[in-house]
Parts: structure tokens; sequence; C-alpha cells
């Protein structure tokens, strides 16, 4: 008989047709997917398991499988998931790294530059009918090039969000309690600095950390008050690691000039206080959404889940040990 596996949430199709190469398919083929309280339910009996960020899998749930050999997310972010949990289960974890790494720093910078340039305040302008004439300061906003660029995190997608700063001319100092490699550090003129110094020095501050204890509310009102009168905070990670009414309440009171949001602490809530300001662009939690990158975030969770099924080593395992033990007890 062959495995089964479940998946919440309507994917690409491609994945689908992969998975049912293999496997036994039960999808939910819709854009609301199963509700979390139904989960338990239609995971019995099934192997494995395309999740997505809406799905929750805190401790109790995971205790509560069974015969269950794998997570595949279908996201990067895996804050959703509580990894030591489902290690301590025997279940593996994988995410869908390095596939959507170049296309979310693609999406920061856009932010990043359309929050400094004020490209939607044109785009409202224009549509609304008050363009008139042109006239020497007609939505005047910040320079991008030569600024000092503040990263918070990095790692993959901080590398890359420097990458393409370097392409603006721009000093990049980063926070990251681990350091960046010495050759990539070298490369792209990297200054690792403290927390606070980012905060007082970045014209542009932008977010790329995993969501955790250690990070949620890792900007609040202390660390936007630090900032400068000028900056433009970018959050493409995820929306706790800002604190929102925090950050609504320094865009209207102006202890910074703008901000980039495309994640929000109650997705798919906005802040009611962000929704009445003109000096933030707000994206509905798109920075991965090209249309290559996620159908290779749903080809790659696919990959990760038969892998498993077939007694293969998961190609992006968020638990590596675990799968070295298993092996090494399958060996023995
Ligand atoms: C999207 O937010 C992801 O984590 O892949």
């Amino acid at each position: 008989m062959k495995p089964s596996v479940l998946v919440t949430k309507r994917i690409f199709p491609e994945a689908i047709a992969f998975l049912k190469e293999h496997c036994e398919v039960d999808y939910e083929e819709t854009d609301d997917g199963l509700p979390n309280d139904q989960l338990l339910d239609r995971l019995r009996g099934k192997q494995a398991i395309l999740a997505q960020l809406t799905n929750k899998f805190t401790p109790e749930v995971i205790d509560s499988l069974d015969g269950l050999k794998i997570i595949a997310n279908v996201a990067v972010g895996f804050d959703n998931i509580d990894v030591p949990a489902a290690t301590r289960k025997g279940i593996l974890v994988s995410n869908t790294p390095d596939v959507l790494t170049d296309t979310t720093a693609d999406f920061a910078f856009a932010l990043l530059l359309a929050a400094a340039r004020r490209v939607v305040e044109g785009h409202q302008y224009l549509h609304a009918g008050l363009w008139r004439k042109w006239s020497i300061d007609l939505l005047v906003g910040h320079d991008v090039h030569h600024r000092t660029l503040g990263i918070f995190g990095m790692g993959r997608i901080g590398q890359a969000v420097a990458r393409r700063a370097r392409g603006f001319s721009m000093r990049i100092l980063y926070y990251d309690p681990v350091r960046a490699p010495e050759a990539i550090s070298r490369e792209l003129e990297l200054e690792l600095v403290s927390k606070d110094q980012l905060l007082r020095e970045a014209d542009f501050v932008s977010l790329h950390v995993p969501l955790s204890e250690g990070t949620r509310k890792l900007i609040g009102e202390p660390e936007l008050m630090l900032m400068k009168k000028s900056a433009i905070l970018v959050n493409t990670s995820r929306g706790p690691v800002a604190d929102e009414a925090a950050v609504a309440k320094a865009l209207d009171e102006g202890w910074i000039a703008g901000a980039g949001l495309d994640v929000f602490e109650n997705e798919p809530k906005v802040h009611p206080g962000l929704l009445k300001l003109t000096n933030v662009v707000l994206t509905p939690h798109i920075a991965s959404a090209s249309i290559d990158t996620r159908r290779e975030m749903s080809m790659l969770a696919a990959r990760n889940a038969v892998a498993a099924l077939e007694g293969r080593r998961p190609p992006t395992l968020l638990n590596p040990q675990l799968w070295d033990s298993l092996s090494s007890s399958k060996g023995a």
C-alpha cells in the first residue's frame, strides 16, 4: 500500500502531481486551508504532511500525532512548528530554504525603495487625479544610494539584501549574535555593530531574523526611539519581530520617517493605526511570492516529504540529528 500524505492548503499543482506519483494524497485544495482543529483528525493514517504557516504544531498537537514521519513546511520560517517537540516524538521536520533567498531579498529592497521614494504615494496621487503640475518638491523622499543600511540577521536573506545594497553603494551595518563568514564580510564590506549603534546610525533598518522568543518584539518603542527621524524600517521576516502598535505610533508621531511592512503580528489583520498612515507601504506577506519561487517552495516541500516516505534523507531537514540517529539505529 502506498503511503499517505496530507496537504493542508492549496499549493502549486506540479507539487501535487509529483506527490501523486509516489503516494496517496489527501488534498485540501482551498485557500482557507484545513482548520487547525481538524488537523489531528485528517492526519489519522497519514505518514507525511505538507504544512503551511497557518498550521500550528504545538507540543500538545505533536504529542497526539501517531505514525507521522515528516512535517514538511512550505516556508523557510518554521515558528509554526515546535521542532524540539517533533524531534522528541521522532518526527522529521523540513522547511524550504535557499529557493526563496533572492526573491525575498528583492522584495525587501522593493519595499525599501518604495518607502524611501514614495512610489505608492505617487501612484495614489496620480490615480486620484491630483497631478496638475510638476513642482520642485512634489513627493520628495529619501535617497537610498550611499546611505547606511542596518541589517538585523546576517543569514542567507540578510546577506542577499546586503549584496543588493552594495549595488547602491550603501554602507552596511549588521547585528547578529553569529558573525558572518569572514569571506562574506570582506566581499560585502559588512560592519558588525551593537544593536544600539545599528539603530542610531542606520538610515534603513531591515529585519531578517527568524521569529523566536529571543527575537519577539526585537523592535519596540525603545528601539524605534533610538532610530533616526529620517529612518525607514523594513520588515519581511515575521510580524511579531516588530511591535506593530509601537511601529504605528512611531510612524504617526514622526519618530521615524517611514516603513515597508510585509508581515504582521496577527495576519491577515493589520493594526488599524498603520492603515491610516501614508508613510508606510503595506503588502500581504508576499516577499517570496514570485511564480517560480512559490512553485519551487511547493516542489521542495513535496521532495522532502517523498524522501522521508521512501527512507531517503530529506534535502532540507531542520532536525538532521534525528535523521542521523534514526539511520544509525536502523543500521545497528
Ligand atoms: C514565508 O514567510 C516563509 O517563511 O517562507
